[in-house]
């Protein structure tokens, strides 16, 4: 059976889930793609880290180098997080010679033409499934099983963190700083929430599905943004009343003139189906012109479904198909340059 070196920088509540998922579905894993999935070396700052994680004795590194140069290790998995020093360490992996997977949708929706050229000038790839809608394979579905379409409409719930917070005030009545607290402890939220209940978070996702779906240039700050912080029990209880709920909406549309990007809360009649998107599930229904609407339901965040995607992209690059598609995507993505 063919081994594959993997990398992991970044061990957080994420990159837990990733040490976790590798080893609990080691078999699952081998049986379905033949790839036996070997983490060499995780590279963490945080000391801490290495006693609470479990892994193999002289995995944990706090050296980035130790990555870079060991041949063996052909794939990083960047989880760090942030576009400054990520956006660094993925130019040193790409540098290096590693194909790169990273869940980082920050750095792709602010970096991702430098990031995307620097892949290409490298002949390496980058892989991110795991950036939008944690374990739901939405980009797999616009990016290969909906080609065949002009995309039309791109909207629903991308952020399990606000999604989990308006859910639960809603059902229980519930004060929006305990929930919020309750979303940092289960590992939905960023490391810094306001990202979340903004709307960046969101605003960063719905750049990069619009992108692959519309192919279009897509400028961040042309995203208009209203996040959850206004909201209050009294809108929640006032939507319920008029039969309505309360949900963050990512939404993309193609239009006349242009595409109509936006991210805001919405009162959605109660027997919609992103109604009954509830915690920190996520739904992204997509209009293609040939197949119509679609719904893609899933766990939003969350280490393990986090770690599903990621692990699929790693599989997907080990195999030689991410390599075939990253020129595909590069295409795809071509009114954007990237
Ligand atoms: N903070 C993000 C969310 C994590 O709540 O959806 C997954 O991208």
């Amino acid at each position: 059976m063919t081994s594959v070196g993997v990398g992991l920088i970044g061990c957080g509540t994420v990159g837990t889930g990733v040490v976790e998922l590798l080893a609990t579905n080691a078999e699952t894993i081998a049986r379905k793609s033949g790839l036996r999935l070997e983490l060499r070396h995780i590279c963490e700052k945080n000391r801490a880290v290495w006693d609470r994680v479990k892994a193999s004795p002289g995995t944990f590194t706090d050296d980035l180098d130790v990555i870079l140069r060991d041949p063996g290790t052909t794939i990083a998995i960047e989880l760090v997080g942030g576009t400054t020093v990520a956006g660094e360490i993925v130019r040193k992996c790409l540098a290096a010679g590693k194909d790169v997977v990273t869940a980082n949708k920050a750095l792709l929706a602010v970096r991702g033409r430098e990031i995307f050229s620097a892949a290409r000038a490298a002949g390496r790839c980058v892989s991110f499934e795991a950036s939008v809608g944690g374990g739901i394979p939405v980009i797999a579905a616009l990016r290969e099983g909906l080609i065949a379409n002009r995309i039309d409409a791109v909207f629903g719930i991308v952020n399990g963190t606000c999604n989990y917070i308006l859910s639960e005030m809603a059902a229980r009545d519930r004060a929006y700083a305990d929930v919020l607290a309750d979303a940092q402890r289960l590992g939905y939220a960023e490391p810094d929430p306001s990202f979340d209940v903004k709307g960046t978070d969101t605003a960063h996702k719905l750049a990069i599905l619009a992108a692959i779906a519309f192919q279009a240039d897509i400028d961040l700050g042309s995203i208009a943004v209203e996040g959850i912080e206004a909201i209050d029990r009294m809108d929640l209880r006032a939507a319920r009343e008029l039969g309505y709920v309360c949900k963050l909406l990512a939404i993309g549309e193609r239009e006349d003139d242009g595409l109509s990007l936006r991210v805001h809360p919405a009162f959605i009649p109660q027997a919609h189906p992103l109604a009954g998107v509830s915690g920190p599930f996520n739904a992204i229904s997509i209009y293609g012109n040939a197949v119509g609407h679609t719904l893609f339901y899933g766990r939003g965040a969350g280490p393990k479904p986090t770690a599903s995607a990621i692990l699929a992209d790693v599989i997907a690059v080990a195999t030689g198909n991410a390599r075939r598609v990253f020129p595909r995507l590069d295409t795809l993505l071509k009114g954007r340059g990237l």
